[in-house]
């Protein structure tokens, strides 16, 4: 499935008129990963909104892979913190580049395994289905990482267990995720892209 805009209305920065362009912050052999992997700015757009509920609010992208989410987010809603933890080096690597040549500097990225952080240090959280990667035989990003069931279903056991110890309020906006998969006591509270995007909050 894919939700890749070609025009943005809103978008003023040349490099959100459209994901090509965005993706253009990238080389080739990443900006090929786009339609599977990264966050189209629609979603990103909408998500921000979402998620930036109070200013200065610190928000996680679980699983950043080369920034998209975080960047396109800082670009629609800047009053926020973005943060973005991501397993493979080199992903981070370009999320970086891409943010110094954006010049934002309310975005960090953390090269980490997600189960090393506190998620009590952020306040809201994107997550994009990040564990599925093991479950997927085809089009994975690359096979620099182990894949395995038990993985992800250990992944998906510990986020559960830090988003169910968070503060009621919390927000979590999540992509391509099915409900099963999210924390029981957060509520869905609105969808987008044909329930494809999935707004909920803690209570
Ligand atoms: C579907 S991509 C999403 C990338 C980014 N959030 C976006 O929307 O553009 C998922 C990313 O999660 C990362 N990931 C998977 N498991 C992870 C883990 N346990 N800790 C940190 N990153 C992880 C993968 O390396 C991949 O880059």
């Amino acid at each position: 499935m894919s939700f890749e805009t070609t025009a943005s209305s809103s978008a003023t920065d040349k490099w959100f008129i459209s994901d090509a362009q965005f993706n253009s912050l990238y080389p080739e052999p990443i900006q090929a990963l786009s339609k599977t992997h990264w966050t189209p700015l629609n979603a990103a757009k909408e998500a921000a909104r979402f998620l930036a509920a109070e200013k200065s609010a610190r928000i996680l992208d679980i699983g950043s892979g080369v920034g998209k989410f975080c960047l396109a987010a800082a670009h629609y809603q800047p009053d926020a913190f973005y943060y973005g933890v991501e397993q493979r080096k080199y992903l981070v690597d370009h999320a970086e580049a891409a943010r110094l040549t954006l010049g934002y500097e309310n975005v960090s990225f953390i090269h980490a395994n997600f189960t090393a952080l506190d998620l009590k240090a952020y306040h809201h959280f994107y997550f994009y289905n990040s564990f599925y990667e093991n479950l997927a035989p085809i089009n994975r990003i690359d096979e620099t990482v182990e894949y395995s069931n038990e993985l992800y279903h250990r992944y998906t056991r510990r986020l559960l267990l830090q988003l169910e110890a968070m503060p009621g309020g919390t927000r979590l906006a999540t992509l391509c995720c099915s409900e099963e998969d999210m924390p029981a006591d957060f509520h869905v509270v609105g969808s987008s892209l044909d329930d494809y995007l999935k707004f909920s909050i803690k209570i």
